[in-house]
């Protein structure tokens, strides 16, 4: 007789808490204030047509509220209704027509606010709210045009200040609060970047597999945005970069409408946006499969430097490490080569190598592809930290039009990207799959 056994297995994924977020935003700020973020507005395309929308990402770090129309009042030291959502009200018809609305109801019992008004009776409101606080804070950065009516409602507080009202004192920026909170990834964070990696390994693979020799640009793009879709990547975390020959060494090259052609490399940087967070990788391959003499010694100094650049990315180095390393193994590279000429030294120095290399080894990387955090502190180049999470991405760009070059290197333009956390003891590549070695590369497109 067999008894069988029922396996159970506890599915256990990391949820986001917005709720400690706006309590550990609440501890930093300082007492007696308000906190107010704004959705990001709705943008027109052409009449009756919108652009898909996106919320703000800080709005969104905060609530997990998704529609527009809407602002968040986060009051740490107020004895009750410490966050309240101004949202859009509940519409049949408009709903009908344009999708689901939480209305005040959903904000209070789906998405945790004490208290939610509609956002019609903002004006109304908000001086009531901001009445008595000293502190504002608002992003400073964020195009939502907020700041105009933070000034409307002190305003119409100070009206009313013989009749005993008192209006907030200081206005401060949110920014480098919040931004320093993203810049840390949480474990739930990380959970889902890697999810966003792994959909676009699979396109970058994807891609690799279709390309031949007579396809258009567009159509390689086509690749990648069916992967990032099928796999519930709604959209890319930015616009696609497809270019093939000459259009490789074009940095922020979007048109993508070339024929790719035999004997060329195409550059492809793509990455999908999942769950509000951001992939970018980067891969040059040749379109018939095959590296030539010339493009495989110019992908060797970059892989090089990529490899070298990633293993100064160790928790307590300094940013610029990695960005210096590229620089030096570049230089050695074009100079083993006769792309340059001189010492070592002198090109570093003078910059020389830029009209090859002219951007930096990478960025950070979170909800937004070029994310918060700022670079320096107190004037020097901050440390790395476990948790932060970047890209490393170091090129080598040749135009046609490059003067003093031999033809031979000409329309070679060649970078390598992928995205990497900061772990305890040293870093851990997100996007550790995507064919990367010339070999990797050449039996991926051959495949
Ligand atoms: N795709 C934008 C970047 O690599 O920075
Ligand atoms: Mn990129
Ligand atoms: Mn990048």
């Amino acid at each position: 007789m067999f008894i069988q056994f029922a396996l159970i297995f506890i599915i256990y994924t990391m949820e986001i808490n917005y709720s400690e977020r706006r309590s550990s935003l609440s501890a930093k700020a300082l007492e007696d204030s308000a906190i107010i973020v704004s959705s990001a507005t709705v943008k027109s395309r052409i009449s009756d047509t919108d652009y898909a929308y996106r919320q703000d990402s800080n709005f969104y770090y905060l609530s997990g509220y998704e529609e527009p129309d809407s602002l968040l009042l986060i009051r740490p030291s107020a004895d009750k209704d410490k966050y309240i959502i101004f949202c859009r009200d509940r519409d049949p018809l408009r709903e009908q027509w344009d999708g689901f609305r939480s209305g005040q109801e959903g904000a209070v019992d789906r998405y945790g606010a004490d208290k939610a008004f509609s956002i019609n009776s903002l004006d109304e409101v908000m001086p009531k709210m901001l009445e008595g606080i000293k502190n504002i804070y608002f992003s400073m950065s964020a195009p939502s045009g907020v700041d105009q009516k933070v000034k409307k409602w002190i305003e119409s507080i100070r009206i009313n200040t013989r009749a005993g009202a008192e209006p907030p004192q200081n206005l401060l920026s949110l920014d480098n609060l919040i931004h320093e909170m993203r810049l840390i990834k949480e474990d739930a964070e990380i959970d889902i970047m890697k999810k966003a990696a792994s959909i676009t390994t699979e396109a970058h693979i994807r891609a690799m597999q279709y390309v031949k020799p007579g396809m258009y640009e567009y159509q390689l793009e086509a690749e990648y945005l069916y992967a990032f879709n099928k796999n519930g990547a709604r959209s890319p975390a930015y616009n696609s970069i497809v270019g093939g020959g000459n259009n490789s060494c074009i940095l922020h090259y979007v048109e993508n409408n070339d024929e790719l052609k035999d004997g060329d490399l195409v550059l492809v940087d793509a990455g999908c946006e999942y769950e509000y967070y951001a992939s970018d990788v980067t891969r040059t391959f040749p379109v018939n499969g095959k590296f030539s003499a010339e493009q495989k010694e110019i992908y060797s100094i970059v892989l090089e430097a990529h490899h070298q650049s990633m293993n100064q990315a160790q928790p307590g180095n300094k940013w610029n490490l990695m960005h210096e390393k590229s620089v030096e193994v570049i230089v050695e590279g074009l100079l083993s080569l006769g792309l340059l000429k001189g010492s070592k030294e002198e090109i570093i120095e003078k910059g020389e190598y830029s009209k090859f290399y002219m951007h930096r080894i990478g960025h950070w990387l979170g909800m937004d592809v070029h994310d918060v955090g700022s670079y320096k502190q107190d004037g020097d180049w901050r440390k790395l930290e476990k948790g932060m999470v970047m890209t490393i991405e170091p090129g080598i760009y040749i135009l046609d039009s490059l003067e003093g070059v031999d033809d031979k290197w000409k329309g070679i333009g060649v970078r390598i990207e992928d995205d990497i956390l900061v772990t305890d003891s040293g870093f851990e590549i997100l996007t550790p799959d995507v064919p990367r070695t010339i070999e990797e590369v050449e039996q991926t497109v051959q495949g």
